[in-house]
């Protein structure tokens, strides 16, 4: 199974008392939060380097990004490459990837949400890839890229502090992660007025993604890190509060600023230290977005209740805790609070506007749930979540129940 440095899977023995598991941390990506940090562009990139910056279908053109990014960086020699589509499809990046060698470029700047920093990933790995089939890069540990860094415009994956990506083959209907030790930004500029243009459609799918990357590193079973179950309840309970106030008005500064930095804490390496992690949701939403093109956020909320339901008996102490914890749910038996938490979470889903059905999405969804078991069986994917155990059947029944 391929994961990245995020991704680190630990396995334990279910029936025996837990403590912390052994952990390495290093985090070098460094953060500059706040109004106005993008014009400190400059001091961040080395002054002699060719840069090519990256980004999307044209949103940074319409609510001024575009311009601040010109400015801060009107010293040095730039390229420009536009286009990369969310879900980063390997096509496009291929073709930036020509641009890097013919322009001898130096540096990559990406300007944008996950998709566009995780094509530039993608990019930093193959621009020093010397083989002839750079896909194979998806397959392997990333040690060493070109360095890059990043301007965030969307609040949602945490890959601006983070090592991992996650790129999109149309033509093979492939969605795969990657990642390594190589491959951190050196920098993020994190200013949260950026969200102020945010459709609420995406802003709806940046909450549900960070607060399901928060689940996926603490809904497995309990192991007496007291202190990370904290970490992880407090990002869930600040997205439940900031989420009403950012979906009413992005320009809500306060608010804005604490959907960012929750976002990036979701999945920068700190809450999986010591802890075992599942991120089967993770493995199963990718190839729904691969199959029917629906926003990664959303494959999560589809997959997500159903695979608690599923897997109840073995998350539910860690449901109960959550469900007493941020829901405020004191009164009833463990399954009764860990029934109640699955539930809130949908409600939590719903309330953003996400729906939690895959027929909600598609008309076309019959024998899904076999092509997804088969394609895990293919790959050899043979246990996923926490303790390993879900099978390519298991998949199969739990895309069942989302139907
Ligand atoms: O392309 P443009 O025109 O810029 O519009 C984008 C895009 O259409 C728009 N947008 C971004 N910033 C905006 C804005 N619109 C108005 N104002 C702004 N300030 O939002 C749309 C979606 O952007 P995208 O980058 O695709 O969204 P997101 O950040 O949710 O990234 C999703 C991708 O990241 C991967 C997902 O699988 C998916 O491919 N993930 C990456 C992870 C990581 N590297 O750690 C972890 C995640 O679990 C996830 O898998
Ligand atoms: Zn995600």
């Amino acid at each position: 199974m391929i994961t990245s440095g995020l991704i680190g899977i630990s396995i334990n023995n279910a029936n025996t008392k837990h403590t912390m598991l052994k952990f390495e941390f290093k985090n070098p990506t460094k953060i500059k939060f706040g109004k106005g940090q993008i014009e400190s562009l400059s001091k961040e990139i080395p002054a002699n380097a060719k840069v090519l910056m990256l980004y999307g279908g044209g949103s940074i053109k319409t609510n001024g990004i575009y311009e601040q990014i010109k400015n801060a960086l009107k010293d040095f020699q730039v390229v420009e490459f536009g286009g990369i589509p969310a879900n980063p499809e390997y096509a496009v990046l291929m073709q930036a990837l020509e641009i890097i060698k013919k322009e001898n470029i130096t540096y990559l700047l990406a300007v944008g949400g996950g998709s566009v920093i995780d094509g530039t990933k993608f990019l930093s790995a193959a621009a020093l890839y010397t083989g002839n089939n750079p896909w194979e890069l998806l397959a392997k540990r990333i040690d060493k890229g070109m360095p890059f860094g990043t301007v965030l415009t969307l609040p949602a994956t945490g890959s601006e502090m983070n090592s991992g990506a996650v790129i999109t083959r149309s033509e093979t209907k492939e969605k795969l992660a990657m990642g390594g030790p190589g491959l951190f930004p050196e920098f993020s500029i994190l200013d949260p007025t950026v969200v102020q243009s945010i459709p609420q459609k995406q802003l709806a799918n940046g909450i549900t993604d960070a607060f399901t990357h928060v689940l996926e590193q603490y809904m497995t079973y309990p192991t007496e890190a007291f202190l990370q179950d904290r970490f992880s309840e407090s990002i869930l309970q600040t997205l439940i509060e900031i989420a009403p106030r950012i979906m009413k008005d992005p320009s809500d500064y306060a608010a804005a600023s604490n959907f960012m930095w929750c976002c990036t804490m979701a999945l920068n390496g700190l809450i999986k230290n010591g802890v075992p992690t599942d991120w089967a949701t993770h493995m199963i939403g990718h190839e729904l977005t691969a199959s029917f093109g629906i926003d990664h956020a959303r494959t999560l909320a589809i997959i997500t209740p159903n695979l608690y339901n599923y897997k109840f008996d073995a998350k539910k102490e860690k449901l109960a805790q959550y469900a007493d914890r941020v829901w405020g749910i004191k009164d009833g038996s463990i399954d009764e609070k860990a029934h109640a938490a699955i539930k809130k979470t949908e409600l939590f889903f719903h309330s953003l506007g996400i729906k939690t059905k895959l027929s909600e999405y598609t008309n076309d969804y019959k024998g899904t749930a076999e092509s997804i078991a088969k394609r895990f069986t293919d790959r050899g994917w043979m246990g996923l979540g926490e303790r390993r155990d879900i099978k390519p059947s298991d998949v199969e029944k739990i895309v069942t129940m989302s139907y």
